[in-house]
Protein backbone atom coordinates (compact mmCIF):
# COMPACT_ATOMS: atom_id res chain seq x y z
CA UNK A 1 0.00 0.00 0.00
CA UNK A 2 1.43 3.49 -0.90
CA UNK A 3 2.88 5.36 2.12
CA UNK A 4 0.48 8.28 3.11
CA UNK A 5 2.24 11.72 3.81
CA UNK A 6 1.12 15.37 4.84
CA UNK A 7 0.98 15.98 1.06
CA UNK A 8 -1.12 12.87 0.10
CA UNK A 9 -4.58 13.54 -1.63
CA UNK A 10 -7.35 10.97 -2.01
CA UNK A 11 -10.26 11.16 -4.86
CA UNK A 12 -13.68 12.19 -4.18
CA UNK A 13 -16.41 10.98 -6.31
CA UNK A 14 -15.99 13.29 -9.05
CA UNK A 15 -12.66 12.88 -9.42
CA UNK A 16 -10.95 15.66 -8.10
CA UNK A 17 -7.97 15.15 -5.52
CA UNK A 18 -8.44 16.31 -2.41
CA UNK A 19 -5.77 16.51 0.66
CA UNK A 20 -6.57 14.18 3.46
CA UNK A 21 -5.83 17.09 6.05
CA UNK A 22 -6.54 20.66 5.54
CA UNK A 23 -6.66 23.75 7.73
CA UNK A 24 -9.67 25.26 9.67
CA UNK A 25 -10.09 28.81 8.93
CA UNK A 26 -12.65 30.01 11.27
CA UNK A 27 -12.05 32.04 14.33
CA UNK A 28 -8.10 32.14 13.69
CA UNK A 29 -7.94 35.57 14.64
CA UNK A 30 -10.65 38.94 14.07
CA UNK A 31 -8.25 40.98 12.30
CA UNK A 32 -7.17 40.72 8.17
CA UNK A 33 -3.10 40.96 9.10
CA UNK A 34 -2.95 38.96 11.66
CA UNK A 35 -5.40 36.24 9.71
CA UNK A 36 -2.84 36.39 6.73
CA UNK A 37 0.00 35.55 8.87
CA UNK A 38 -1.40 33.11 10.18
CA UNK A 39 -2.80 31.32 7.04
CA UNK A 40 0.87 32.24 5.82
CA UNK A 41 2.29 29.95 8.57
CA UNK A 42 0.04 27.52 7.74
CA UNK A 43 0.88 27.78 4.29
CA UNK A 44 5.14 27.31 4.96
CA UNK A 45 4.11 23.94 7.10
CA UNK A 46 2.25 22.53 4.36
CA UNK A 47 -0.92 22.96 4.17
CA UNK A 48 -3.06 23.29 1.32
CA UNK A 49 -6.66 22.75 2.14
CA UNK A 50 -8.31 25.33 3.32
CA UNK A 51 -11.68 25.22 4.75
CA UNK A 52 -13.21 29.14 5.17
CA UNK A 53 -16.97 30.46 4.82
CA UNK A 54 -18.97 33.45 4.26
CA UNK A 55 -19.33 33.97 7.89
CA UNK A 56 -15.91 33.45 9.20
CA UNK A 57 -14.92 36.75 7.41
CA UNK A 58 -11.89 34.95 6.57
CA UNK A 59 -12.22 34.52 2.97
CA UNK A 60 -10.23 37.88 1.53
CA UNK A 61 -7.24 36.69 4.16
CA UNK A 62 -7.30 33.14 2.82
CA UNK A 63 -7.07 34.94 -0.93
CA UNK A 64 -4.38 37.30 -0.05
CA UNK A 65 -2.09 34.28 1.80
CA UNK A 66 -2.39 32.22 -0.93
CA UNK A 67 -1.74 35.03 -4.09
CA UNK A 68 1.13 36.41 -1.53
CA UNK A 69 3.06 32.83 -1.19
CA UNK A 70 3.97 32.75 -4.83
CA UNK A 71 2.65 28.65 -4.87
CA UNK A 72 0.69 28.29 -7.68
CA UNK A 73 -2.74 28.31 -7.61
CA UNK A 74 -3.40 25.08 -8.59
CA UNK A 75 -1.54 23.66 -5.81
CA UNK A 76 -3.99 24.41 -3.12
CA UNK A 77 -7.82 23.72 -2.21
CA UNK A 78 -9.85 26.49 -1.58
CA UNK A 79 -13.15 25.35 0.18
CA UNK A 80 -15.81 27.89 1.12
CA UNK A 81 -19.28 27.89 2.77
CA UNK A 82 -22.65 29.70 1.86
CA UNK A 83 -24.68 30.47 4.68
CA UNK A 84 -27.85 32.56 5.56
CA UNK A 85 -27.49 34.26 2.08
CA UNK A 86 -28.53 30.56 0.57
CA UNK A 87 -31.58 31.48 -0.58
CA UNK A 88 -32.21 29.88 -3.90
CA UNK A 89 -32.37 33.25 -5.70
CA UNK A 90 -29.29 35.02 -4.10
CA UNK A 91 -26.87 31.86 -4.44
CA UNK A 92 -24.99 32.48 -7.54
CA UNK A 93 -24.79 36.37 -6.38
CA UNK A 94 -23.28 35.61 -3.06
CA UNK A 95 -20.84 32.59 -4.67
CA UNK A 96 -19.79 35.31 -6.64
CA UNK A 97 -18.51 37.45 -3.70
CA UNK A 98 -16.93 35.11 -2.84
CA UNK A 99 -14.47 34.68 -5.50
CA UNK A 100 -14.29 38.01 -5.52
CA UNK A 101 -13.49 38.60 -1.66
CA UNK A 102 -10.63 35.80 -2.28
CA UNK A 103 -9.69 36.86 -5.78
CA UNK A 104 -9.90 33.74 -7.02
CA UNK A 105 -11.70 32.63 -10.93
CA UNK A 106 -12.65 29.38 -9.79
CA UNK A 107 -12.93 27.42 -6.37
CA UNK A 108 -12.00 23.95 -5.40
CA UNK A 109 -15.32 23.47 -3.77
CA UNK A 110 -18.44 25.16 -3.04
CA UNK A 111 -20.55 23.95 0.65
CA UNK A 112 -23.73 24.54 1.55
CA UNK A 113 -22.97 25.49 5.07
CA UNK A 114 -26.21 24.69 6.70
CA UNK A 115 -29.50 22.50 5.74
CA UNK A 116 -31.47 25.33 5.92
CA UNK A 117 -35.27 24.28 6.00
CA UNK A 118 -37.33 24.99 2.50
CA UNK A 119 -34.37 26.26 0.95
CA UNK A 120 -31.49 23.33 0.63
CA UNK A 121 -32.76 21.65 -2.61
CA UNK A 122 -33.10 24.92 -4.22
CA UNK A 123 -29.84 26.08 -3.17
CA UNK A 124 -28.05 22.46 -4.32
CA UNK A 125 -29.42 23.58 -7.80
CA UNK A 126 -27.99 26.62 -7.85
CA UNK A 127 -24.95 24.77 -6.62
CA UNK A 128 -25.21 22.55 -9.84
CA UNK A 129 -25.27 25.43 -12.22
CA UNK A 130 -22.62 26.64 -10.81
CA UNK A 131 -20.27 23.57 -10.64
CA UNK A 132 -21.43 23.05 -14.61
CA UNK A 133 -20.24 26.71 -15.95
CA UNK A 134 -16.44 25.57 -14.16
CA UNK A 135 -16.14 27.94 -11.53
CA UNK A 136 -16.32 25.18 -8.67
CA UNK A 137 -14.79 21.99 -9.18
CA UNK A 138 -16.77 20.35 -6.16
CA UNK A 139 -19.91 20.75 -4.90
CA UNK A 140 -20.69 19.75 -0.98
CA UNK A 141 -22.71 19.96 1.60
CA UNK A 142 -22.09 20.62 5.35
CA UNK A 143 -24.42 19.50 8.61
CA UNK A 144 -26.49 17.26 6.34
CA UNK A 145 -28.11 14.79 8.13
CA UNK A 146 -29.46 11.33 7.18
CA UNK A 147 -32.83 12.50 6.84
CA UNK A 148 -31.47 15.95 5.05
CA UNK A 149 -29.30 13.52 2.64
CA UNK A 150 -32.63 11.18 2.02
CA UNK A 151 -34.40 14.59 0.95
CA UNK A 152 -31.85 16.04 -1.54
CA UNK A 153 -30.37 12.73 -2.92
CA UNK A 154 -33.61 11.77 -5.13
CA UNK A 155 -33.34 15.57 -6.01
CA UNK A 156 -30.31 15.94 -7.40
CA UNK A 157 -28.55 15.70 -10.42
CA UNK A 158 -25.11 15.94 -8.71
CA UNK A 159 -24.35 14.01 -5.75
CA UNK A 160 -22.12 15.81 -3.20
CA UNK A 161 -18.83 15.44 -3.13
CA UNK A 162 -18.20 15.51 0.66
CA UNK A 163 -20.41 16.20 3.87
CA UNK A 164 -18.19 18.18 6.66
CA UNK A 165 -20.06 17.49 10.25
CA UNK A 166 -18.62 17.29 13.54
CA UNK A 167 -16.45 14.34 14.08
CA UNK A 168 -14.71 13.42 17.35
CA UNK A 169 -13.99 10.25 19.64
CA UNK A 170 -17.56 11.61 21.56
CA UNK A 171 -19.26 12.24 18.96
CA UNK A 172 -18.46 9.76 15.94
CA UNK A 173 -21.90 9.81 13.76
CA UNK A 174 -21.85 6.02 12.45
CA UNK A 175 -25.20 5.72 10.84
CA UNK A 176 -24.89 9.41 9.21
CA UNK A 177 -21.03 8.19 8.18
CA UNK A 178 -22.10 5.01 6.80
CA UNK A 179 -25.10 6.47 4.99
CA UNK A 180 -22.61 8.98 3.46
CA UNK A 181 -20.00 6.41 2.66
CA UNK A 182 -22.51 3.87 0.74
CA UNK A 183 -23.30 6.94 -1.57
CA UNK A 184 -19.91 8.02 -2.29
CA UNK A 185 -19.57 10.90 -0.32
CA UNK A 186 -16.73 11.66 1.39
CA UNK A 187 -16.62 12.78 4.87
CA UNK A 188 -14.43 15.35 6.55
CA UNK A 189 -14.74 16.29 10.70
CA UNK A 190 -14.89 19.58 11.96
CA UNK A 191 -14.20 19.75 16.02
CA UNK A 192 -11.58 17.44 15.09
CA UNK A 193 -9.52 18.13 18.24
CA UNK A 194 -12.47 18.93 20.44
CA UNK A 195 -12.11 23.01 20.80
CA UNK A 196 -10.90 24.74 23.86
CA UNK A 197 -8.99 21.43 24.89
CA UNK A 198 -11.46 19.46 25.76
CA UNK A 199 -9.58 16.14 24.98
CA UNK A 200 -5.77 17.47 26.50
CA UNK A 201 -6.15 15.50 29.73
CA UNK A 202 -8.74 12.37 28.25
CA UNK A 203 -7.03 9.20 29.94
CA UNK A 204 -7.78 6.75 26.85
CA UNK A 205 -5.90 9.27 24.70
CA UNK A 206 -3.01 10.13 26.51
CA UNK A 207 -2.21 6.81 27.15
CA UNK A 208 -2.84 5.69 23.50
CA UNK A 209 -0.40 9.11 22.86
CA UNK A 210 2.00 7.64 25.32
CA UNK A 211 2.40 4.05 23.35
CA UNK A 212 3.59 6.12 20.24
CA UNK A 213 5.46 8.76 21.45
CA UNK A 214 2.75 11.49 20.36
CA UNK A 215 0.73 14.18 21.64
CA UNK A 216 -3.51 13.42 22.02
CA UNK A 217 -4.04 15.96 19.28
CA UNK A 218 -1.88 14.02 16.74
CA UNK A 219 -3.61 10.73 17.99
CA UNK A 220 -7.22 12.83 16.98
CA UNK A 221 -5.90 13.52 13.76
CA UNK A 222 -4.23 10.26 12.98
CA UNK A 223 -7.58 8.82 14.49
CA UNK A 224 -9.67 10.66 11.47
CA UNK A 225 -7.15 9.86 8.70
CA UNK A 226 -7.56 5.67 9.92
CA UNK A 227 -11.62 6.38 9.85
CA UNK A 228 -11.38 7.84 6.40
CA UNK A 229 -12.01 11.45 7.43
CA UNK A 230 -10.59 14.16 6.32
CA UNK A 231 -10.11 16.50 9.77
CA UNK A 232 -9.84 20.25 9.24
CA UNK A 233 -8.28 21.10 12.74
CA UNK A 234 -7.97 25.16 13.56
CA UNK A 235 -4.79 26.74 15.09
CA UNK A 236 -3.27 30.40 15.23
CA UNK A 237 0.08 28.62 16.67
CA UNK A 238 2.79 27.99 13.95
CA UNK A 239 4.19 24.95 16.61
CA UNK A 240 0.58 23.67 17.01
CA UNK A 241 -0.04 23.86 13.17
CA UNK A 242 3.47 21.98 13.17
CA UNK A 243 2.39 19.45 15.49
CA UNK A 244 -0.50 18.32 13.85
CA UNK A 245 0.45 17.70 10.38
CA UNK A 246 2.87 15.29 11.74
CA UNK A 247 0.62 12.14 12.07
CA UNK A 248 1.95 10.44 8.91
CA UNK A 249 4.60 8.57 10.74
CA UNK A 250 3.13 6.08 13.20
CA UNK A 251 -0.20 4.04 12.90
CA UNK A 252 -2.35 3.54 15.59
CA UNK A 253 -3.43 -0.20 16.16
CA UNK A 254 -6.87 -1.62 15.72
CA UNK A 255 -6.29 -2.07 19.43
CA UNK A 256 -6.04 1.32 19.69
CA UNK A 257 -8.53 2.71 17.27
CA UNK A 258 -11.49 0.41 19.29
CA UNK A 259 -10.51 2.33 22.97
CA UNK A 260 -10.79 5.45 21.06
CA UNK A 261 -14.22 4.70 19.42
CA UNK A 262 -15.25 3.06 23.16
CA UNK A 263 -14.91 6.92 24.14
CA UNK A 264 -18.32 7.87 21.86
CA UNK A 265 -21.59 8.86 23.52
CA UNK A 266 -22.54 10.85 20.38
CA UNK A 267 -22.38 14.20 22.25
CA UNK A 268 -21.68 17.12 19.97
CA UNK A 269 -20.17 20.25 20.92
CA UNK A 270 -22.09 22.29 17.88
CA UNK A 271 -25.88 22.95 16.58
CA UNK A 272 -27.91 19.73 16.08
CA UNK A 273 -29.64 20.46 12.32
CA UNK A 274 -31.83 18.12 13.43
CA UNK A 275 -34.18 20.69 15.46
CA UNK A 276 -34.30 22.49 12.35
CA UNK A 277 -35.81 20.00 9.83
N1 LIG B 1 -19.24 23.32 8.93
C1 LIG B 1 -19.45 23.80 10.15
O1 LIG B 1 -20.60 24.07 10.54
C2 LIG B 1 -18.28 24.00 11.08
C3 LIG B 1 -18.49 24.18 12.46
C4 LIG B 1 -17.37 24.32 13.29
C5 LIG B 1 -16.09 24.30 12.72
N2 LIG B 1 -15.91 24.14 11.38
C6 LIG B 1 -14.55 24.09 10.75
O2 LIG B 1 -13.71 23.23 11.52
C7 LIG B 1 -12.54 23.94 11.91
C8 LIG B 1 -11.99 23.40 13.22
O3 LIG B 1 -12.99 23.19 14.21
P1 LIG B 1 -13.09 24.04 15.56
O4 LIG B 1 -12.73 25.43 15.23
O5 LIG B 1 -14.40 23.78 16.14
O6 LIG B 1 -12.02 23.45 16.55
P2 LIG B 1 -10.82 22.39 16.64
O7 LIG B 1 -9.97 22.40 15.40
O8 LIG B 1 -11.36 21.08 17.10
O9 LIG B 1 -9.99 23.02 17.86
C9 LIG B 1 -9.32 24.23 17.76
C10 LIG B 1 -8.61 24.53 19.06
O10 LIG B 1 -7.58 23.56 19.29
C11 LIG B 1 -6.35 24.20 19.62
N3 LIG B 1 -5.25 23.40 19.07
C12 LIG B 1 -5.05 23.06 17.77
N4 LIG B 1 -3.95 22.28 17.65
C13 LIG B 1 -3.43 22.14 18.90
C14 LIG B 1 -2.30 21.46 19.41
N5 LIG B 1 -1.50 20.75 18.63
N6 LIG B 1 -2.04 21.57 20.76
C15 LIG B 1 -2.87 22.27 21.56
N7 LIG B 1 -3.98 22.93 21.14
C16 LIG B 1 -4.25 22.86 19.81
C17 LIG B 1 -6.43 25.56 18.98
O11 LIG B 1 -5.67 26.47 19.75
P3 LIG B 1 -4.33 27.18 19.15
O12 LIG B 1 -4.84 28.23 18.22
O13 LIG B 1 -3.67 27.71 20.38
O14 LIG B 1 -3.52 26.13 18.47
C18 LIG B 1 -7.92 25.89 19.08
O15 LIG B 1 -8.23 26.48 20.31
C19 LIG B 1 -12.99 25.40 11.93
O16 LIG B 1 -11.92 26.30 11.85
C20 LIG B 1 -13.87 25.44 10.70
O17 LIG B 1 -13.08 25.53 9.53
C21 LIG B 1 -17.00 23.96 10.56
Amino acid sequence: MEKLTFQSTKRLNNKVRIPLMGFGVAEIAEDLKTQVRILREAIEVGYRLFDTAQIYRSERAVGIAIKESGIPREEFFISSKIFDEQKYDRTTESFEESLRKMGIDYIDRFVLHWPLPGHYIQSWKELEKIHRSGRARCISVSNFEIWHMRNLLPNCEIIPATNQIEFNPTYMANEQREFCENWGVAMEAYTPIGRYGRFADNEILNRVGERHGKSVYQVLLRWDIQHNVIPVPRSSNQKHMAQNADIFDFELTSEDMAEIDSMNIDDRRNANPYNQL
